[in-house]
């Protein structure tokens, strides 16, 4: 006979976005008023869970928080309780399956079942944790708009608004001197950041991972514009472009995440490379950074993030464990953890397996129509 569910645990993990609180505030609600089950937050990711770190969430613990950005829990991009990293005496590093300590807290704080809300990562670890018997339920999560469980992931839509505002601030400015503005915007191997917030803060030339850049039709562009007397440009990129026959640059490998690459700083190499091709204008680079993840929580965040939220609790108080709630068209359904994430393997996360921009589907069309340049 199945436990009744009487506590759950919520557990948000990998990179900040916007509507993360609004989904706790709509977990822990319905959580609350409809079925009258209690609910903890764990602290700082799944080092929480591992470390025994939570709050108790009730209704006044998370009113007011659903425009703030972030998460009231914390969150972690590393702490995978099935790789776990932990320091030997001698200084070195090991890596340990501790995911057994997790379950013995989760039945010592009487937590009957988990909420996850995460990326690729985060999801892994949450089906990982159902195939050890633990309830679970996944939300997803990213800025990036990567997952393709989903049609749309909260927390995307607040990126591109700043997406959005920046290049028209960085408009004006081009404009003044007569620039060639080279502005990087994140989204790891997809490039839905840079097309959509791109597309709606008016730039000249989209650079993405899925369509390879040959700079010297960069520069046929920009020439192109002065020739129709546009005499500044703009060049958004994702971090993930990469020119014809090269490589992606990566910024940083990060050893104990789920996702250890982090992409970064293609922008800055790309000005250098204009600067030294074009006599005719100075050029300047913005890395739009961690901005695009912080922020007051767009009105689409908050009412997503609700919806999962609640939709969330339902499904696993109707049986649904070991699903993930997702967005289909305007409707929200779930879908089976096993089928979002990983490769089978314990501990595994989805190798590439990302929403990739389609070449040649409607926005890219749409975009060159207009004359927007990709760069090919
Ligand atoms: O996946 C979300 C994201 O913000 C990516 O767009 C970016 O590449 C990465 O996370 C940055 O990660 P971190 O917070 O570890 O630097």
């Amino acid at each position: 006979m199945k436990k009744e569910i009487r506590k759950i645990g919520i557990i948000t993990g990998g990179g900040d976005c916007s509507g993360l609180n609004a989904v706790i505030n709509g977990i822990t609600k319905a959580a609350i008023n409809k079925y009258g089950v209690e609910v903890v937050g764990f602290t700082r990711g799944y080092s929480g869970l591992f470390k025994n770190t939570y709050r108790p969430l009730d209704l006044r613990s998370v009113s007011g928080i659903m425009h703030e950005g972030g998460t009231i829990l914390k969150s972690s991009n590393k702490d995978n309780l099935f790789n776990y990293r932990t320091q030997r005496l001698d200084g070195t590093y090991e890596y340990k399956d501790v995911s057994d300590d997790a379950v013995q807290n989760l039945k010592y704080l009487g937590i009957d079942a988990l909420i996850v809300i995460g990326g690729d990562g985060t999801l892994t670890s949450a089906r990982d944790f159902y195939r050890k018997g633990i309830p679970v339920v996944g939300v997803p999560k990213t800025i990036d708009n990567d997952l393709p469980a989903t049609d749309v992931t909260f927390g995307y839509n607040t990126s591109l608004e700043t997406i959005t505002d920046a290049l028209d601030k960085i408009h004006t400015t081009a404009y003044s001197h007569d620039r060639v503005m080279v502005v990087e915007v994140m989204g790891r191997n997809s490039g839905w950041l840079a097309l959509e917030g791109g597309l709606a803060g008016s730039a000249d030339v989209i650079l993405l991972p899925e369509i390879p850049y040959d700079i010297n039709k960069i520069v046929e562009k920009i020439k192109q514009r002065d020739a129709f007397g546009r005499n500044f440009t703009i060049i958004v990129v994702s971090e993930g472009a990469k020119p014809i026959g090269g490589k992606q640059k990566v910024r940083e490998i990060i050893e104990d995440s789920a996702d250890s690459v982090r992409l970064g700083g293609i922008g800055n190499e790309i000005a250098h490379q204009l600067s030294k091709l074009i006599t005719e204008h100075e050029v300047r680079y913005t890395n739009l950074a961690y901005i695009q993840r912080g922020g007051i929580t767009s009105q689409f965040d908050r009412a997503l993030g609700l919806l999962f939220g609640v939709n969330a609790v339902d499904l696993l108080m109707e049986g649904g464990a070991g699903r993930m709630v997702q967005l289909r068209g305007r409707k929200i359904t779930s879908i089976p953890l096993e089928e979002v994430v990983g490769s089978g393997k314990v501990g595994e996360t989805s190798k590439g397996g990302g929403k990739q921009v389609d070449p040649e589907g409607q926005y890219v069309q749409a975009a060159r129509a207009i004359g927007i340049s990709f760069g090919n």
